[in-house]
């Protein structure tokens, strides 16, 4: 298989994003919606498809049931210049759906696991062959069967010279175990304000990335519509939010399609700051657009140069 700039393990499933008047009643209540959209889900299919508009070669490792959601998403990955080649159908599987209801810049999330934490560390590649530049984590809490040998994957990337990042996601369960043990391995570390604020502890999110980078990783900390703050090696970065041009759609994939603007800044060079913006525009696009694929940042002769990965 070819040399990827970018693999990360996909948090395989299907969104179906409903909007207007969505607050369920029970009772048998019948209620009328205002509208619904079928899409691709999953962090990392987001994350890596806008990797792959900016002109990397991407790739996700992930597991779909035999059925008609498994069908469409697979369409999808391919449709979006993925390398799919990794990926594969299980019929014992059921693929995974979420469904949001959306209120303005807030969604409630009903979760059918099924094909999302399928990858097990069997379905690893082997990093001798050099498969990619880059390695992601997204979805930490979701990628059940991946959470105890990550420590080592990660170091061992560090070894064949591969660069990572990790974006922890929600966790289910709000217990927030085990990013910490990670973050030695971890290059960047790319949590939401109350991510880190729940790993951490305190309020401050200043504080929790001085705190967190002194582990080692950039720690980069996403505030919504306050903008982005990173801190590594007790330097902090600030940077306010880019001003909207049009209405804000829905946040579903924001933080996602920011890690991929990001990283792709920070894989051809770039100072912190303007990977923050490049993280930033790729965000705002998608605020402006339902889902977090329809209002992706398409720029494909950018192509991440080399490796050329800095310090800080
Ligand atoms: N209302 C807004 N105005 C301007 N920028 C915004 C707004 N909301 C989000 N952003 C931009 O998008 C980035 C990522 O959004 P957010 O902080 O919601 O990430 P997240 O919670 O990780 O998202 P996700 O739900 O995709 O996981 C923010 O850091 C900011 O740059
Ligand atoms: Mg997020």
């Amino acid at each position: 298989m070819k040399r990827l700039d970018l693999l990360a393990v996909s948090d395989m499933c299907v969104d179906l994003l409903l909007s207007g008047n969505v607050r369920p009643r029970f009772g048998q209540v019948e209620q009328l919606i205002g509208a619904y959209h079928l899409e691709l889900g999953g962090s990392a299919n987001i994350f890596a498809a806008q990797m792959a508009k900016l002109g990397a070669q991407a790739g996700v490792i992930g597991a779909l049931g035999a059925d008609p959601l498994g069908t469409f998403a697979l369409g999808r990955l391919q449709s979006l210049g993925l390398d799919t080649g990794r990926v594969w159908v299980d019929a014992r599987l059921q693929t995974g759906l979420g469904v949001a209801l959306i209120e303005g810049n807030d969604r409630a999330i009903l979760t059918f696991p099924g094909s999302l934490s399928a990858v097990g560390p069997d379905r690893l590649p082997d990093l001798a062959s050099e498969p990619c530049r880059h390695w992601h984590i997204a979805s930490y809490f979701l990628l059940d069967r991946l959470r105890s040998v990550w420590r080592a994957w990660l170091a061992a990337c560090r070894r064949a010279g591969i660069t990572t990042s990790l974006d922890p996601n929600w966790d289910p369960e709000n217990r927030w175990r085990g990013v910490r043990e990670l973050l030695p391995e971890v290059d960047v570390f790319l949590p939401n304000r109350a991510e880190i604020l729940a790993i951490a502890g305190g309020t401050d999110p200043r504080m929790a990335a001085l705190e967190l980078s002194a582990a080692g990783p950039l720690v980069v900390v996403k505030c919504g519509a306050d903008g982005v703050l990173a801190a590594w090696r007790g330097q902090v970065w600030e940077a306010p939010p880019l001003p909207l041009q049009s209405p804000v759609v829905d946040a579903v994939g924001a933080g996602d399609n920011f890690d991929a603007g990001f990283l792709c800044g920070r894989l051809s060079g770039w100072s912190v700051p303007n990977a923050i913006a490049l993280g930033q525009r790729c965000a705002v696009a998608s605020l402006a657009s339902s889902g977090g694929f329809a209002g992706q940042l398409e720029e494909p002769s950018f192509r991440p140069a080399g490796v050329c990965w800095k310090t800080p």
